[in-house]
């Protein structure tokens, strides 16, 4: 087909015959020369799991998501491994009457998530399980940490997070991916794995997590909302530095992570990059409910389209540099890319 364009000297004055439309022009010809492609291999579909049998909760920050008990949760659990997505995160939201001030729960082999992963293990073996040992479930006042004073001690929830992670690997947990943001804990999360035996049993290390507001809809999802006393400043990186997340990524690896994540996701895509490029690990990023929410309310007013703009967000991602992605989305995306 010849040029349509008749006044081609104008712009060749300019371009020379440097035309980057070409390659534009058709489908074939655009999927020929993509650099990045999004698949089920790529997802991370983090949970909401309650007690209880046959329930299921509607989270209102969150429309489309639902906080399940275990029995409901195997289901979705299934559908994400036969649509191919590799690992599941599944967070509790604890009874209120079992939060205390050091979030002791965490410790009991016998708690909401010990018990979801025994289950998921038995029912689902083929699927990756990936565990947050930070104690913000488990605390009446919504803090990572023991709260002491005002202060979230490091030490001591270093201590109590290690015991999390312990009682986690012993349910079957794959992955622990602490998101304390506590110093030391890569380190002794490893050696008390190691001591215990779970040599191999891995560790993501929410490497670079923000004290972000996207995280709103979360604290509802795990019902912290209520509780949360102050903010998370004092342990999660100030949203104007991008250094101290390579320092953290620095400390993470020489204490033994073996994954890396940035947390939140879309507007952190600078981080990604820089993680990525500065230590070529394995990086994942976490498209967090903030994120989520805001593509679903803006697409339930019809004012954009939430599935393209879903799949452009995860696509965002990869070109980024990272390897996976968490999202509240991946059951959808993985179902679209079935198709
Ligand atoms: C807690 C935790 C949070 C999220 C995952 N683990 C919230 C927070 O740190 O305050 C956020 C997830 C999301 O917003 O989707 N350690």
């Amino acid at each position: 087909m010849p040029d349509i364009d008749q006044t081609t000297d104008i712009v060749d004055a300019v371009t020379g015959s440097r035309r980057l439309r070409r390659n534009r022009r058709f489908d074939w010809s655009r999927r020929l020369v993509q650099e990045h492609t999004l698949t089920a291999n790529d997802f991370i579909l983090p949970v909401f799991v309650v007690e209880g049998e046959n329930a299921s909760e509607p989270i209102k920050a969150m429309p489309g998501v639902e906080r399940h008990s275990i029995d409901r949760l195997i289901d979705i659990v299934k559908e994400a491994r036969d649509l191919g997505i590799p690992a599941i995160a599944p967070f509790p939201n604890v009874d209120v009457s079992l939060r205390d001030r050091t979030g002791s729960e965490i410790t009991n082999p016998d708690n909401l998530i010990c018990k979801t992963v025994r289950a998921i293990k038995a029912a689902v073996p083929d699927i990756g399980i990936i565990t947050d040992a930070a104690l913000d479930p488990f605390t009446d006042h919504g803090h990572d940490g023991v709260l002491r004073d005002g202060i979230i001690v490091n030490d001591e929830s270093v201590a109590q997070i290690v015991e999390g992670a312990l009682r986690q690997a012993e349910a079957g947990a794959d992955i622990i991916a602490p998101s304390d943001m506590m110093d030391g804990r890569i380190g002794a999360i490893r050696q008390a794995l190691d001591g215990a035996g779970f040599n191999d049993v891995a560790i993501m290390s929410y490497t670079a997590k923000y004290a972000s507001a996207f995280y709103g809809p979360y604290r509802e999802a795990i019902g912290t909302d209520g509780l949360l006393q102050g903010d998370k400043k004092t342990y999660y990186i100030d949203p104007a530095n991008s250094n101290d997340a390579m320092r953290e990524a620095e400390l993470d690896i020489n204490e033994g992570a073996d994954m890396l994540m940035v947390k939140p996701g879309m507007p952190y895509l600078d981080i990604v990059r820089r993680m990525k490029d500065e230590f070529q690990m394995p990086v994942y990023a976490y498209q967090v409910s903030g994120e989520y929410t805001m593509i679903e309310s803006a697409a339930a007013n019809g004012f954009i389209d939430g599935e393209r703009v879903m799949m452009e967000s995860l696509l965002a991602f990869k070109r980024a540099g990272a390897d996976g992605i968490l999202s509240y989305h991946a059951l959808r995306a993985a179902r679209l890319l079935a198709r």
